[in-house]
């Protein structure tokens, strides 16, 4: 697996762009799953910026599936993953908004929700490129410690530390604001994709990325079952990379 460690997130982020940019060049009609985090969006905001400068980069045959949605939240609410992403990335480039697929974290029967995303996915023919960020407590998408490398999109509650993570004031205000629940693609539908790039910037990712070089692999680190892909390519920056004891033998440092 390679890993690549970048001098800080600004640039991180402009590495998650090319390989976002290379991919959708080589293969303009990719089937891309997309993370919400912050980490990514600043990738998205240099997508806009490449594909406003280079009519080349062009979004018009691309499909996207979000990694999760939190419930209950509507299309409307600024937090939820459809506003942010439509903000940050759709409404900016020349996809068709009918081709951008995130759960309906509002819908009313939320288990026909899942078959129906899993579903759409599956008739897409599954995942080219997948995009994570990589939660403080190793979880991906939102796929919680103790989840199984087979699971498939569905609903889950948080843990107490996703939960303090989320209140910390950049997304939600306050715990009582913050929602409960989420649906989220499971790791099998992320396992499936041909490609997985993970990306994880700041030193309040480091204690969980040294869990997942430095511990066993298991369901505790949702993030460490991804390193059985035979195509999973990390990007961190020196600060998420400041815990590990023992760094893969395919570490590339980017100076
Ligand atoms: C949560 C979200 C992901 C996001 C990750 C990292 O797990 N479900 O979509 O990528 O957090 O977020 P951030 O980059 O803001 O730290």
């Amino acid at each position: 697996m390679p890993l690549l460690i970048c001098q800080d997130a600004p640039y991180a982020a402009l590495r998650l762009a090319d390989i976002i940019e290379q991919a959708i060049l080589e293969n303009p009609r990719l089937t891309l799953g997309l993370a919400t985090g912050r980490t990514s969006a600043a990738a998205y905001a240099e997508l806009v910026a490449r594909h406003h400068q280079n009519t080349e980069l062009a979004f018009r045959q691309v499909t996207t599936f979000n990694t999760d949605e939190f419930v209950p939240l509507a299309a409307t609410h600024r937090m939820s993953a459809r506003y942010l992403m439509n903000y940050r990335l759709f409404r900016h480039v020349d996809i068709k908004l009918e081709n951008t697929y995130i759960p309906h974290g509002d819908a009313v029967d939320l288990a026909a929700e899942c078959r129906a995303y899993e579903a759409m996915l599956q008739a897409r023919g599954g995942l080219d490129l997948v995009v994570l960020g990589l939660g403080h407590n190793g979880h991906v998408g939102f796929n919680e410690p103790g989840s199984s490398a087979k699971s498939r999109t569905r609903v889950v509650e948080f843990t107490n530390s996703t939960l303090a993570a989320l209140s910390d004031g950049y997304r939600f205000q306050s715990l009582e604001e913050t929602p409960r629940r989420a649906i989220t693609m499971g790791l099998g539908t992320i396992l499936a994709a041909k490609h997985i790039l993970l990306i994880a910037t700041g030193v309040s990712k480091a204690h969980a990325v040294h869990r997942m070089f430095d511990c066993r692999p298991g369901p505790s680190v949702p993030a460490s079952l991804l390193l059985q892909h035979p195509n999973l390519t990390m990007i961190i920056d020196a600060d998420a990379a400041s815990h590990i004891a023992e760094l893969p033998q395919d570490t590339v440092y980017i100076p």
